[in-house]
């Protein structure tokens, strides 16, 4: 899920403050390498302490910043040269020390005065003790930052270094991709007012207590859908089947099993919402009698009876308000676009995305696909391969450039 396209090429400039924390941006970096992004470290003095520069400097393949005047080097403009250099920044961990300093406009060493001539969008990950983060000067520091464009990436509850647990974890790495992706987006504000509704992966209908009847949708579509759409400034809803990927950040989420209980969900949560995309792999059918006890084995055949579930989807479509929109997505190994068509059609649908598992490098738990994507108004579009996450950005695209 985490591979894009948006990272090539891009400046991201990456800031390391002192905190135990500091060793988890060497993961960071490694990602940004691998998507090709150009990165350039500077680590603050206490930052060097938990983590050597050497190691920033063999990931990131360049030299690592960290002497506001460093000996035998031009430093002049050092700072500023960095500044002007970056497309996006993210400082991973950020201390309650830097956050004081960025809120007070305090500059005394590299990082600081690189923040203080930053004009690009970046993205702050706290991590701390518990007690320095519910600090009220510290919150109010982040409240005042945030209404000044900072993207605030949250720390997570967990066990800290201390010995115990509270909230001052520093973000997973996918969450930390997820608002650097913000950072880079070149629409980020085009769902700014809209709400957003997304379904992903797949349902389980139990046959018994330990047999399911299921498909092999992994949820990765979906989850590209949902981080697009918070790349974008969307706020997101995302209901989904059982799966194994980390959950996204900043969302309402609701897991559900059943297509039923998908159903209820969505009932409750659409009317309020200004676009669905509907990307879960919904089974088609339910065992007409799930039984509480395990089915056990016997020489003669077992014929289980299935029957229909709701249609979520077309469900939406008959009760649509004005002004709400809804993107389907079908899976299909013959005629996809006649069949598109088709269900765009009977679903009452603005857009249909679909894609053919056959094609190599489209289909279920792989992170590329393959798509066309298909309006009402007649609009088409093929997509050759592409990471989950820019197929994702190509259909907001696809949408609002086609929207009435
Ligand atoms: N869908 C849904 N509820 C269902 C089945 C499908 O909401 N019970 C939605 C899917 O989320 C997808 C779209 O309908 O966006 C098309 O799903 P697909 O399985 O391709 O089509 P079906 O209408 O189920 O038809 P078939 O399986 O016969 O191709």
């Amino acid at each position: 899920m985490f591979p894009t396209e948006r990272f090539r090429n891009k400046h991201i400039l990456v800031g390391i403050t002192g905190g135990i924390a500091a060793y988890k941006a060497a993961e960071l970096v490694r990602y940004l390498i691998q998507q090709e992004a150009e990165v350039r470290v500077v680590m603050t003095s206490a930052a060097g302490k938990f983590i050597s520069p050497l190691t920033m400097e063999t990931l990131s393949q360049h030299a690592v910043a960290t002497d506001l005047f460093p000996e035998n080097a031009f430093s002049g403009t050092h700072h500023i040269n960095l500044a002007d250099w970056a497309d996006a920044a993210i400082i991973a961990p950020a201390s309650y020390d830097v956050i004081g300093k960025l809120y007070s406009g305090i500059a005394d060493d590299l990082l600081t005065t690189i923040w203080a001539a930053i004009h690009c969008p970046t993205v702050i990950a706290p991590a701390m003790n518990v007690n320095m983060w519910n600090n009220p000067i510290l919150q109010r520091n982040i409240d005042e930052l945030s209404k000044l464009g900072y993207l605030f990436c949250p720390p997570e509850e967990g066990f800290l270094a201390e010995g115990y647990s509270g909230k001052g974890r520093l973000a997973p790495l996918e969450h930390l991709i997820q608002y650097l992706y913000r950072a880079v987006h070149p629409a980020p504000s085009s769902l700014s007012i809209k709400k957003v509704l997304v379904t992903a992966g797949k349902t389980e209908e139990p046959i018994d207590p330990v047999r399911v009847i299921s498909n092999r949708s992994s949820g990765k579509m979906g989850l590209a859908m949902a981080w697009e759409a918070f790349a974008r400034g969307a706020s997101v809803k995302l209901i989904h089947g059982p799966m194994v990927l980390p959950h996204p950040v900043d969302m309402e989420i609701v897991e559900i099993a059943t297509a039923e209980e998908m159903y209820q969900v969505v009932k409750k949560l659409y009317p309020e919402c200004d676009i669905f995309a509907s990307s879960a792999a919904v089974a088609d059918y339910t065992p007409a009698g799930p039984v509480s006890r395990k089915i056990k084995k016997k020489e003669a055949d077992l014929t289980l009876e299935l029957s229909p579930t709701v249609d979520i989807l077309k469900d939406c479509g008959e009760n649509r308000t004005s002004g709400q929109q809804l993107i389907g997505f079908a899976v299909e190994t013959d005629s996809p676009e006649e069949t598109g068509a088709q269900k765009l059609n009977e679903k009452n649908l603005d857009m249909i995305v679909v894609n053919n598992p056959r094609e190599k490098g489209a289909g279920f738990d792989i992170d590329t696909n393959i798509v066309t994507l298909m309006h009402r108004n007649g609009a088409r579009e093929k997509i050759s391969v592409l990471p989950k996450l820019d197929v994702a950005f190509r259909i907001f695209d696809f949408l609002l450039k086609n929207q009435s």
